[in-house]
């Protein structure tokens, strides 16, 4: 299902109303990712900090839809999406509180920002509840594709017919509730900053192609497919069921076996042939160690961010 043929409730004929509040990196992402579910441009309200990007964009896009001041965004959303820095959270969070609307629900996609923490920022002088979720999806939903885990402690609001994890669901990206805030701290690094992890290992494999004297436009053709080749025999081509329940929630069931990666090596590598030869002279081991203390280091500032 589509945003478009969600039925949540705080909407009018042209679907709800969305602010994503930071148009950074991921601000941009999520918003073409919005598009791509169908939701209508004049739905959406951005906002940045100055005039002069704010009017920038406007031109570009054609419509007034970026505003320099998130209490405006956020009185005129049912959904609001929190996508500024970690350490701008609190500011942004205090700023807004009094003019979200009733029954809107917030999802911060900030890193390591606990829910305890965006209660305590979000609380109103009237106390409504808020229906908060925390999220932490991949760069790449721009494109359609990624992960966009979400995590709430919030009772199911009522008045909202559908569920995010329903209503932001798009054809090859996996939207999934996790079952705890650790779960979504595990994600984020293996799978967020995960993208950068990869892309500098294929960098390196990219890199290293020189040596076979192999043209870079030669490299750039084949290397997207090779990729995309090893991950669909890793996936058989199969996302999984967005359907299924357990524990109440929406969860994500892979279908079909997963080959290995190993046995995709195992496939590759003819007895006798180049690949037998040559793969084991990869120091998996060491490139194992090397993440090991990539993770443990990522593991060290996230703690850091949440003091
Ligand atoms: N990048 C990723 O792959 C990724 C993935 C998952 C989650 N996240 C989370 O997404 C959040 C944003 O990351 P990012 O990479 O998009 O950072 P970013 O590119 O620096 O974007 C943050 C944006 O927020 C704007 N901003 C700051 N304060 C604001 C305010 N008070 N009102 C409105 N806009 C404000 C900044 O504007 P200026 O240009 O004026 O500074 C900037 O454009 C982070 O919390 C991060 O943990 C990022």
């Amino acid at each position: 299902m589509s945003l478009m043929e969600s039925k949540v409730c705080l909407s009018d004929d042209f679907g709800p109303k969305i602010s994503i509040l930071g148009y950074g990196n991921m601000g941009k992402a999520l918003f073409k990712y919005l598009l791509l579910c169908g939701v209508q441009k004049k739905n959406i309200r951005l906002t940045c900090r100055s005039e002069e990007k704010a009017s920038l964009l406007n031109k570009q896009f054609d419509m007034e839809i970026v505003y320099i001041c998130n209490r405006i965004a956020v009185s005129l959303s049912s959904y609001v999406f929190i996508c500024v820095k970690p350490d701008m959270v609190e500011t942004v969070c205090k700023e807004i509180a009094n003019y979200l609307v009733p029954n809107c629900i917030v999802i911060s996609l900030a890193a390591s920002i606990e829910i305890s923490k965006l209660e305590k920022w979000l609380t109103r002088i009237d106390l409504f509840k808020l229906t908060i979720y925390r999220s932490m999806p991949l760069i790449s939903i721009s494109k359609g594709s990624g992960i966009f885990p979400l995590f709430t402690r919030s009772e199911t609001n009522l008045y909202h017919s559908v569920s995010p994890v329903k209503f932001l669901s798009y054809k090859s990206c996996q939207v999934f509730e996790v079952e705890s805030e650790a779960e979504l701290d595990q994600l984020t690094i293996f799978s967020a900053c995960g993208l950068a992890y990869l892309a500098k290992l294929l960098k390196c494999y990219y890199d290293a192609g020189s040596a076979l004297r192999m043209s870079k436009q030669l490299r750039n053709r084949v290397l997207v497919s090779t990729v995309k080749g090893l991950m669909d025999l890793y996936n058989q081509g199969d996302v999984g069921d967005f359907d299924k329940r357990l524990n109440g929630r929406a969860t994500w069931i892979p279908k079909g076996s997963l080959e290995t990666f190993e046995s995709i090596t195992e496939k590759v590598s003819s007895k006798g042939g180049i690949t037998e030869a040559s793969s084991k002279y990869i120091d998996t081991k060491m490139i194992e160690k090397n993440f090991e203390k990539v993770f443990g280091v990522a593991n060290s500032k996230l703690s850091s961010l949440k003091n």
